[in-house]
């Protein structure tokens, strides 16, 4: 029914916005090029007979009427945002999943009860503005609007300066609506649809993550003068709790912990770092068991930083519980995968996604079809045309059963 070639090409259309040497795309949320890839969503969207609006938070809804259009409609979508060193299908398969859904529907001249919603959520990687997941964080009500518009990047510019800077804040109210159903097609990102040699995951959930900020302040001082027992070096403290956070990632099943951003200062070759700040992600499935985690971490902390005689400000900045997506919508897509008679299996997601908050206010799936060597956040992240032609044809035909109820 879908047509694989044409999510193909799109795929790599916008690829090239931001287009990466290795060849992945780096498309920060709200840059120039984030504007370029909406800009040419939007216009996709039009040209597919779609209404475009944008709300508060810049997140782009592009609606095809259904026959019953004052029903609560289905929305499917995910993020065009990257990483830095992104690749090309992590969000925007969903997104363009989503939208070729919009086009089979348009090409087969089939109507829907309830109307179809396609949406780009804005700033889900979490990599510019912290946390992840900000603006569908919104949308499901985990977040307040002020919160939301005013986390800073690096430069410290704020989400509200930036999406008006590109001119995508929206009028329209962020949430606050029924829907029928949210589903969201992705890449796995992780290597187990692979190793089993499935073509869909039928995503039943997705574990817990908790983020953390960490200044140390120890004292800038001279590389060649200063003894090795009268220096407070923040980066020599910093190092030591990197290495805790791995160890304690290892030291249960299933654990994940990352530092993945280190700013030191002064930065400079020939003085003894007096300042560092760095972040920590972890997750697991289980909650206690992230907890413990998190617990660890706190008092390795603590006491690095009591030993080397530097001061300590770590924060918990962002905690998204585990998520489990509803039955319905669940039973909905896996129906529809045994329709189109393509080998799957149940699977958990190991990364967050915008799916997770809109669970909070709307029966909500996921999708998963695999990628090359379970590689993501990479400009090497591969996945064939006929696994994500699959994504899109089950999730269409889920949409369908969906929006006809
Ligand atoms: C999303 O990109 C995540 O970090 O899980
Ligand atoms: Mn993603
Ligand atoms: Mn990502």
């Amino acid at each position: 029914m879908t047509n694989q070639q044409r999510l193909w090409d799109s795929l790599m259309t916008i690829a090239q916005i931001g287009a990466t040497e290795k060849g992945g795309s780096r498309r920060l949320a709200l840059t120039d090029l984030d504007r370029e890839a909406r800009d040419l969503f939007v216009r996709w969207c039009e040209e597919a007979g779609c209404t475009v609006s944008v709300d508060a938070m810049g997140n782009i809804f592009a609606r095809r009427a259904g026959t019953s259009d004052a029903l609560p409609p289905v929305l499917a979508g995910s993020h065009l945002d990257t990483q830095p060193n992104g690749g090309k299908f992590d969000g925007v398969f969903g997104v363009l999943a989503a939208l070729e859904a919009v086009r089979t529907l348009n090409d087969h001249a089939i109507e829907t009860k309830r109307a179809i919603e396609i949406v780009d959520w804005t700033n889900e990687e979490g990599s510019r503005f912290a946390p992840a997941m900000i603006s569908s964080g919104v949308f499901g009500g985990a977040f307040e609007l002020d919160y939301a518009l005013g986390q800073t990047d690096v430069d410290g510019k704020t989400m509200a300066e930036e999406l008006a800077r590109i001119g995508y804040t929206g009028e329209a109210a962020v949430g606050g609506r029924p829907l029928a159903a949210y589903l969201e097609a992705h890449i796995e990102q992780g290597p187990i649809l692979e190793a089993e040699a499935k073509t869909i995951g039928v995503v039943q959930g997705a574990q817990a993550q908790r983020w953390f900020e960490v200044t140390l302040t120890g004292q800038d001082a001279h590389a060649g003068t200063t003894p090795m027992n009268r220096r407070r070096d923040a980066l020599v403290s910093a190092a030591s709790i990197v290495t805790e956070v791995d160890r304690i990632g290892r030291s249960v099943v299933d654990g994940r912990a990352t530092v993945g951003m280190m700013q030191v200062g002064p930065n400079s070759r020939n003085t003894i770092p007096g300042t560092c700040f760095f972040t920590v992600d972890m997750r697991h499935p289980d909650e206690d068991t992230l907890l413990g985690m998190s617990t660890e971490l706190r008092e390795y902390a603590a006491g690095i930083a009591a030993d080397h005689g530097v001061e300590i400000d770590l924060r918990e900045i962002w905690h998204s519980p585990p998520v489990v997506f509803d039955r319905h919508c669940i039973d909905a897509v896996q129906a529809s995968v045994v329709d189109a008679g393509f080998a799957h299996m149940a699977i958990a997601s190991g990364a967050g996604h915008d799916a997770c908050y809109v669970a909070r206010v709307a029966p909500t799936a996921m999708i998963f079809v695999p990628c090359v060597d379970g590689i993501s956040h990479n400009e090497l992240e591969s996945a064939t045309p006929e696994d994500l032609g699959a994504g899109a044809e089950v999730l269409v035909r889920s949409m369908i059963r969906l929006a006809n109820e």
